[in-house]
């Protein structure tokens, strides 16, 4: 809180609504709008543009300048520095690790990194075309009937374990969803292995040949990891953290934040970005769906572009776009054709009048799709990726919740229907 006072006047009203000012520690301050209920408003602010949802001490995004900070680190120097379960300690914990803790927190994620059976069978019950996404959010849904009984949400200890099983358990699920849609043998987590290392393992290995992961390979998938890991309140974040705040099995809200983080407006785009690649076909074609993108009359968009809050570079999109150029060289595949229609059509959106007028710059999903293709990954398992990498942020998000004071989510609205009205007397 501050000394500072918003004053809300009002036609009609003597006085002026005066509203408390709370202070960030960067980026902008907040007003408190509580009290307008009490002279009979609500705020209005459709897609949730201008409100701050909560308090939060775990990322910072400045949206102006391409700024992304995962407890004061920017993402760039985790991406070249750190590994994804360091990230994952400092997203739920505030702090890096050191030495004994890292070790520590990896033997407790690869301890619970095997799945329950039960939800193994689950995976095997669907088509195997069915879509990675719904299979991932009924697996992920499943873990509430595997960890309910006992389960207490107050309790730090069921809240840490909950974190181990969720992180440990992601790519061991990720991985069985993709080897059912090949109708292949699911692979045991191997706790030798890295966590990235251990995923394309589980991935693309076979049932009793020894794991054979290129390092570069594991590498890329694990900065992919930590390039996905958390983005402030966006939308599946924010899904977790509404589902959550009934009280609700943590699993149960996790399934909620991937339902949504599958749709193409979110998570989604990375598949819809190669999709819309390989639809586009030659660099030939670019100016033709470069006009589709700017014309209010076609839906087409720019899959990869834009963003909600940033209005600059996607600090994001700069690493994946690095971490893209090293793997297609390390594979020998730097010629690739669908790199050169997405670095050739970046070139020309950004020197478009259209995409600069509207601030409409790559984002996190723009190049990913490239780079889990190159590694062999198919497209409609690209969302999953992103998935198994949120997972910690959904989680960080849902913790700093549930260990603080908190009340159930449950938003006004603007009703603009029938007023009062009788029923017709026969
Ligand atoms: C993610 O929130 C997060 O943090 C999300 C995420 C995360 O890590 O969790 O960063 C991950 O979801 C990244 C975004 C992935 N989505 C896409 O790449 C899909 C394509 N992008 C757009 O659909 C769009 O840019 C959004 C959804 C990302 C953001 O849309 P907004 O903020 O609601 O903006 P808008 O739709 O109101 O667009 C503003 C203007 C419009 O034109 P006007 O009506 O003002 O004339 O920009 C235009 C839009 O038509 N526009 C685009 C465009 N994106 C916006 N025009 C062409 N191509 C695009 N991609």
């Amino acid at each position: 809180m501050t000394d500072k006072k918003a004053h809300l006047t009002v036609d009609g009203l003597d006085a002026a609504i005066e509203l408390p000012i709370y202070n960030s520690s960067t980026g902008p301050d907040v007003i408190d709008v509580t009290s307008i209920t009490k002279n009979g408003f609500f705020t209005f602010d459709p897609g949730f543009m201008s409100t701050a949802s909560c308090e939060s001490k775990i990322t910072f995004i400045d949206g102006d300048k391409g700024i992304l900070l995962h407890r004061g680190y920017p993402i760039d120097q985790l991406a070249d520095h750190s590994d994804y379960l360091e990230t994952c300690y400092l997203l739920l914990n505030g702090e890096l690790p050191n030495d004994t803790q890292k070790q520590e927190f990896t033997n407790a994620v690869k301890n619970h990194s095997a799945v329950d059976p039960s939800v193994a069978a689950l995976i095997k019950t669907f088509k195997r075309d069915a879509h990675p996404m719904a299979i991932l959010c009924s697996a992920v849904a499943a873990l509430a009937a595997v960890y309910n009984e006992g389960l207490d949400i107050t309790k730090e200890e069921d809240r840490k374990i909950t974190a181990h099983r969720l992180i440990g358990q992601m790519p061991t699920l990720a991985a069985m969803v993709y080897k059912h849609s090949q109708g292949e043998e699911f692979i045991a987590p191997d706790s030798t292995l890295g966590y990235a290392e251990n995923y394309l393992n589980m991935t693309f290995g076979k049932a009793g040949q020894a794991p054979k992961v290129s390092q570069v390979l594991a590498k890329a998938m694990d900065r992919i990891f930590i390039l996905h890991a958390d983005h402030e309140q966006n939308a599946s974040t924010s899904t977790v953290r509404l589902s959550g705040s009934s009280g609700t099995n943590p699993f149960a809200a996790i399934a909620a934040g991937i339902a949504t983080l599958w749709g193409p407006a979110h998570g989604g785009a990375n598949e819809a970005v190669l999709k819309m690649l390989e639809e586009i076909g030659s660099v030939d074609n670019i100016d033709k769906f470069v006009a589709k993108a700017k014309d209010k009359n076609d839906p087409f968009r720019l899959m990869g572009f834009g963003h909600r809050v940033y209005k600059n570079f996607d600090p994001r999109a700069k690493v994946m776009k690095q971490t893209c150029d090293e793997v297609l060289a390390e594979l020998g595949l730097e010629n690739d054709p669908l790199l050169a229609i997405a670095k050739r059509l970046e070139k020309i959106a950004l020197e478009d009048e259209y995409f600069i007028q509207k601030k409409l710059y790559p984002n996190v999903d723009f190049y990913s799709g490239i780079i889990m293709k190159a590694i062999g990954i198919p497209t409609e398992m690209f969302t999953v990726i992103f998935a198994t990498g949120r997972a910690v942020g959904w989680y960080a998000h849902w913790d700093e919740m549930v260990s603080s004071a908190y009340k159930i989510g449950r938003p006004r609205q603007l009703y603009t229907g029938s007023v009062q009205r009788d029923y017709p007397s026969k």
